[in-house]
């Protein structure tokens, strides 16, 4: 389902930000529905971290306003970084696991004590992103893309109604970043969660995304359903 008239899940509405002198977004508006894919483009320096990180919180714009209507609950916007923040010490099940404890009442919670259900919930969200073989490894052994990984089945354990993800899979092969994009697009589908996803290959965002949003140099420059475009619109973003 992809309804554009269900109430959004994200709204940026008039959004800015500068640092400094410099204008990272600059009147950036555009929603996301429940169930909707968004693919985030734009040339590096355009202002996607920037905007993914005011969505979850992570930065107080200077303008506008971001709406979710959960939000204020840590639970309901989960965020797959672009540097894969894991606990290093921790093996992948325990890192996965942290997604849940936004669920779990104090007490429970210190990492090993997670009832039955956040336990098989982490190890489906492990399975899933294909690294259930390596649950009981140390992520600080794991490569970059293993870690990636990692960081995404935390996001999808934590069951967010909103999941933004910066470059989920610039630090994979090929295979892996299809896989990345398929489980997030299974994320809007079955639990109808809004994506929003920076990506940096055109070509991804019209394979899987069921729309496009770019920026330049801060401002929206283009928002379309993917259906509507090709690699020559696309194309015309970076220019
Ligand atoms: N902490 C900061 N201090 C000063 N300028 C910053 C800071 N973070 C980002 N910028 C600048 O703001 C602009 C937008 O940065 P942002 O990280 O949002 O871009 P991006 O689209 O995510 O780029 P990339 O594709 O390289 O990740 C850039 O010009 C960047 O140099
Ligand atoms: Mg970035």
């Amino acid at each position: 389902m992809n309804d554009r008239f269900l109430a959004p899940a994200l709204a940026f509405d008039r959004v800015c930000h500068r640092y400094g002198e410099h204008a990272a977004l600059d009147d950036v508006s555009f929603s996301c529905a429940p169930g909707e894919f968004i693919a985030l483009l734009g040339a590096s320096g355009s202002g996607k971290t920037t905007l993914l990180r005011g969505a979850a919180g992570l930065l107080a714009f200077d303008q506008g306003a971001v709406r979710s209507p959960g939000s204020g609950d840590r639970r309901t916007i989960a965020m797959v970084f672009q540097s894969h923040v894991l606990i290093d010490r921790l093996s992948a099940l325990e890192n996965v696991l942290a997604g849940r404890l936004g669920y779990n009442p104090r007490w429970r919670g210190w990492l090993r004590r997670f009832n039955r259900e956040d336990r098989l919930l982490a190890i489906d969200c492990l399975d899933r992103v294909g690294l259930l073989s390596h649950a009981a490894r140390r992520v600080d052994t794991m490569s970059g893309g293993e870690r990636q990984r990692i960081a995404l089945a935390r996001a999808l354990a934590q069951q967010p109604a909103v999941l933004l993800a910066d470059e989920p899979v610039a630090s994979l092969d090929p295979e892996a970043g299809a896989t990345v994009l398929r489980l997030l697009r299974d994320c809007c589908r079955e639990r109808q969660a809004a994506v929003v996803c920076s990506l940096h290959q055109p070509s991804l965002a019209l394979e899987h995304a069921d729309r496009v949003v770019a920026l330049r140099s801060g401002c929206v420059v283009l928002d379309a359903p993917s259906s509507a475009l090709d690699a020559a619109a696309l194309a015309a973003v970076y220019r």
